[in-house]
């Protein structure tokens, strides 16, 4: 019987993957622009890492880890997020103790045992940065603005940044609260879940998706009216600086994030009319995650975007770099093996993308081929011209072809190649 792909997952094609790395190439380019450095942490984590860090009444810890025993029975998890990972690591690595602040980035799979979806999948691949040791709100800032940039350099534009405070320990009690007393008296118009995040996390009560509730939240007491001078002095720095450097936001006093580690700044970029898949990324600070797992508080704050969501909008766009084919194919035409493997070889370390065949194909069948391919130069093999030391050379786009002598052909190709 056949075995399929677990659900959830995908498999990246070639033609797919070089949408994948032009993105990343994007990615890495701005990292460096921006002054971060590349950090790659394991995919699986002690468990309690996401316990402590993401925290216990979260979607993520309660429903979504892939969670397994080793054959030591130490409980592992499949990474299902960035941020835990990489404070973990600048913590046991003692990154603290290098020059502050450390800016990090990472690309790589996550995993997420969600219901699949178009833009939902059980393993799906981010680009986060973390900047650790910054409590500036212009850091906050510069986050919000790398991830502008980033999709402004893909052409998408269209996206709303949505913009929030979630407050810091001291003022938090003081939302809760509000919020417990607002929501007591109508918690029987809501769903299920809202009546669990009443009790276990009243802030997510702001986010429910479904309607009724979203109805009874319309008169819910505005978070933002709840700050502490501090974070709402920080709030105002950031947004001041946004509007400094003409990044436009919306202020959105619901957006509370799926992950307990927030702290002051909270910020999605949605898709319009995405539906319930409408993030394309998401971040804010967490100047307490650090503590949690371990450390000293350190001040952190990122981001992290979904490139499956990117993809799909981009799908909608022209591939940047269509199809590019080899820029030679060698045809082989009789018995000229030898030859044939020993030029492709001499093209190759030449740096000329080259392929030939390998099928025993006639020469019509190996043209046709090397058409399909989109190869710019077709360097034909043949005996009888081999016994001379030529090959022909066909230019696919004109169409014309000529002999040239095998010992010139790599030199010529490099020249009309300019390569
Ligand atoms: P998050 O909002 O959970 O934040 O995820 C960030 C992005 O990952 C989402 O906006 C979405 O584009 C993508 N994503 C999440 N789940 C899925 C899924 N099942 N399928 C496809 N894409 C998905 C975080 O993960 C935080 N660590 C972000 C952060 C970094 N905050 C501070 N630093």
């Amino acid at each position: 019987m056949q075995i399929f792909r677990p659900r959830g997952t995908t498999d990246i094609l070639p033609e797919e993957a070089r949408k994948w790395q032009s993105i990343e190439e994007e990615i890495r380019n701005l990292c460096r622009i921006y002054g971060y450095g590349e950090i790659r942490t394991p995919v699986f984590e002690a468990t309690d890492l996401f316990h402590r860090g993401v925290g216990e009444t979260t979607d993520i810890v309660e429903k979504e880890m892939y969670t397994f025993l080793d054959k030591g029975n130490r409980s592992l998890t499949l990474r299902p997020e960035g941020t835990a990972p990489v404070a973990r690591a600048y913590l046991e690595n003692r990154l603290y103790a290098a020059p502050q602040p450390q800016k990090l980035y990472y690309i790589g799979p996550m995993f997420r045992h969600d219901r699949p979806q178009a833009g939902r999948y059980r393993q799906f691949h981010q680009f986060g940065v973390e900047i650790f040791g910054a409590e500036d709100p212009a850091a906050d800032a510069e986050v919000i603005t790398l991830a502008v940039e980033f999709f402004g350099r893909l052409g998408l534009t269209g996206l709303t940044l949505h913009l929030n405070s979630v407050g810091c320990p001291e003022c938090r009690p003081v939302i809760r609260e509000k919020l417990v007393g607002y929501f007591e008296a109508l918690i029987w118009k809501c769903c299920p879940d809202c009546r669990i995040r009443l009790a276990k996390n009243p802030l997510r009560l702001l986010d429910c998706k479904e309607e009724h509730c979203r109805e009874v939240g319309r008169g819910a007491p505005n978070p933002l009216e709840c700050l502490c001078v501090e974070c709402s002095a920080h709030f105002a720095q950031v947004r001041h600086y946004l509007d400094l450097l003409n990044i436009a936001y919306e202020l959105n006093p619901r957006l509370v994030r799926g992950l307990d580690y927030y702290t002051k700044t909270a910020f999605e970029i949605l898709i319009p009319g995405g539906g319930a898949q409408d993030a394309v990324g998401g971040g804010g600070r967490y100047d307490g995650l650090v503590g949690a797992i371990g450390g000293s508080p350190v001040p952190a704050v990122g981001f992290a975007l979904g490139l499956e969501r990117t993809l799909l909008l981009m799908k909608n766009k022209a591939d940047p770099d269509a199809v590019a084919g080899p820029d030679a194919f060698v045809v082989l035409a009789g018995d000229t093996a030898d030859a044939a493997t020993r030029l492709v070889a001499r093209l190759r370390g030449a740096g000329l993308a080259t392929d030939r065949d390998y099928t025993g194909r006639s020469l019509k069948a190996q043209m046709k081929y090397a058409g399909k391919v989109g190869a710019r130069y077709v360097v034909i093999v043949g005996e009888d011209e081999l016994e001379g030391g030529n090959v022909a050379l066909k230019d696919m786009e004109t169409g014309r072809q000529t002999e040239v002598l095998l010992e010139e052909v790599v030199e010529r190709l490099r020249r009309v190649l300019k390569k």
